[in-house]
């Protein structure tokens, strides 16, 4: 089996590089651009592993011979900020749009399968319970960076039609937990750094008691392995999450490990008056299974950064 994962040294490219559990590896192409400098994610990499690490844009012309000679293309790579999406919408355009076209296509053309993370955000704007099932009149991406995950979905239904592209994708949710290459521009995290460096944690005005689905990284980790070690290139789309947790379930678990922690409201482009929960019932009647747990995931990031302010 030789597996191309793009966006390699990202959050959570760096968790699964080190927690590969797939059957008869022959190789892995590891592909990063580095825009995110995440070059510590290639220290101590597991030994015994076949790694192949290569310095590439993935609309560069390098990358067709690597999926050539891939069976399995990891798509990790993306412009990742949802709320800095707004100022960045050229590169993300390029890169999310672009980018996961010219890796489909590629896939396509050398019969590669590929998963492609979306993430939960393309739901939007919704209120109660969520699944696959929503009708596209009621996806409402409330980001350009939202909307080129559900550019992304699209290209691929599109591709497995007219070109037999083998594809299966995932919307994750949120992710949270430590990794060697992990940021914190996301909820779960952004709170732990601002918590750890004695600033106050930023709260959206609306977000306090709204639900939203957030991923334990190892669940992640773990549908990734057993995406390609159970062949799960359906051409289906997957809601992947650990649990759905308001705000302020998530400051409650930071407060108890530091428990003066200041919370300040703010206003955001992306925020909205609704709650809403998003189903697993389709990944879990798929196999798939979740046993993150949020208190440990916080326990040991604060627990990585306590000396920053001792
Ligand atoms: N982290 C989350 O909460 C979350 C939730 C839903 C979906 N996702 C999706 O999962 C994927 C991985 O997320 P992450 O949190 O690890 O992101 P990340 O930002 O931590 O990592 C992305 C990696 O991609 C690389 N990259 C960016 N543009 C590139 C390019 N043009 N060519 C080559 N490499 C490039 C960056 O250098 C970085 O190492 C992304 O597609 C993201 O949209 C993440």
């Amino acid at each position: 089996m030789k597996v191309c994962i793009t966006g390699a040294l990202g959050h959570i490219g760096s968790a699964f590089i080190r927690h590969l559990n797939i059957k008869h590896l022959e190789k892995v192409y590891l592909v990063d651009n580095f825009l995110t400098q995440r070059y510590v994610s290639l220290f101590d990499l597991p030994e015994g592993i076949p790694f192949s690490f290569h310095e590439i844009d993935i609309l560069s012309e390098d990358m067709e011979t690597i999926i050539k000679d891939s069976d399995v293309v990891i798509h990790l790579a993306a412009v990742t900020n949802a709320e800095a999406s707004f100022h960045n919408a050229d590169m993300v355009e390029e890169v999310n749009k672009k980018g996961v076209e010219r890796i489909a296509q590629l896939c396509a053309k050398y019969q590669a399968k590929l998963m492609f993370p979306s993430s939960t955000s393309v739901y939007g704007v919704q209120e109660g319970l969520v699944d696959e099932n929503c009708s596209d009149a009621d996806l409402k991406p409330q980001s350009p960076y939202a909307d080129s995950k559900l550019h992304g979905e699209k290209f691929l239904q599109s591709l497995k039609e007219s070109d037999g592209l083998n594809y299966v994708v995932y919307r994750l949710g949120t992710i949270f937990g430590y990794s060697i290459g992990m940021r914190f521009h996301t909820a779960v995290n952004k709170f732990i750094w601002q918590s750890c460096a004695r600033e106050p944690i930023t709260v959206w005005r609306t977000a306090w008691e709204q639900k939203r689905p957030y991923c334990d990284l190892m669940d992640c980790v773990d549908a990734l392995n057993y995406t390609i070690n159970e062949d799960v290139f359906d051409g289906e789309i997957y809601n992947i999450l650990t649990t759905n947790l308001t705000v302020k379930d998530i400051v409650e678990t930071i407060q108890k490990y530091v428990p003066d922690l200041e919370v300040k409201y703010v206003d955001s482009p992306i925020m909205n008056q609704l709650s809403y929960n998003i189903s697993t019932e389709k990944s879990l009647a798929r196999g798939f299974s979740y046993h993150g747990n949020l208190d440990h995931s916080i326990k040991e990031c604060i627990n990585k950064l306590k000396r920053m302010n001792a």
